[in-house]
């Protein structure tokens, strides 16, 4: 296993209104020990910043990242085509069409471009901030245990029998 300790998880999203979802991945991430950092970034409101950011990503040491955006959501599209670093899409819940339109959009990148893409909301971005933490155990260790543990905390929650 090569061993890089110094990997960290790069949260980004569309909107300040998209920091309601996004926060449960920084959660996670912070409750298994995994530096990260959450980002503004716009795909068409900053073109600029989002090309910054994907371009300088790999030189910042970010090993994998979770971008949130609703409705036609092209940002985690976009970041992907500008680095081979992996990227966690998770779709925001939109107002008019219940998040459907942004799933689509996420899911469907044509092949050449991967989007990991996760669940609709709150799920999603919890279950991007576990994936991440999974492939950044592949190099850390430490921070394998501590996702075990917390696979094993989960397991050992789940009652035997209903109240
Ligand atoms: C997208 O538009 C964002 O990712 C957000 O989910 C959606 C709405 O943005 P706001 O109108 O709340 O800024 O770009």
């Amino acid at each position: 296993m090569k061993k890089n300790k110094n990997l960290k998880v790069s949260i980004v999203m569309g909107s300040q209104s998209d920091s309601k979802t996004m926060k449960f991945a920084s959660n996670i991430l912070k409750k298994l020990g995994i530096r990260h950092e959450m980002k503004i970034i716009s795909a068409h409101r900053t073109p600029k910043r989002m090309y910054e950011f994907a371009s300088s990503a790999e030189k910042n040491n970010i090993g994998v990242i979770i971008a949130g955006a609703g409705g036609s959501a092209h940002l985690p599209g976009m970041i992907a085509a500008l680095t081979s670093i992996p990227v966690l899409g998770v779709p925001i819940e939109s107002k008019k069409l219940k998040g459907l339109d942004s799933l689509l959009s996420i899911v469907q990148m044509p092949k050449g471009i991967p989007v990991g893409t996760l669940a609709i909301g709150r799920d999603g971005a919890i279950n991007a901030g576990l994936i991440a933490a999974s492939i950044i155990a592949n190099t850390d260790p430490t921070i394998k245990k501590k996702l075990n543990n917390w696979r094993l905390s989960q397991t050992k929650s789940v009652k035997k029998k209903p109240k």
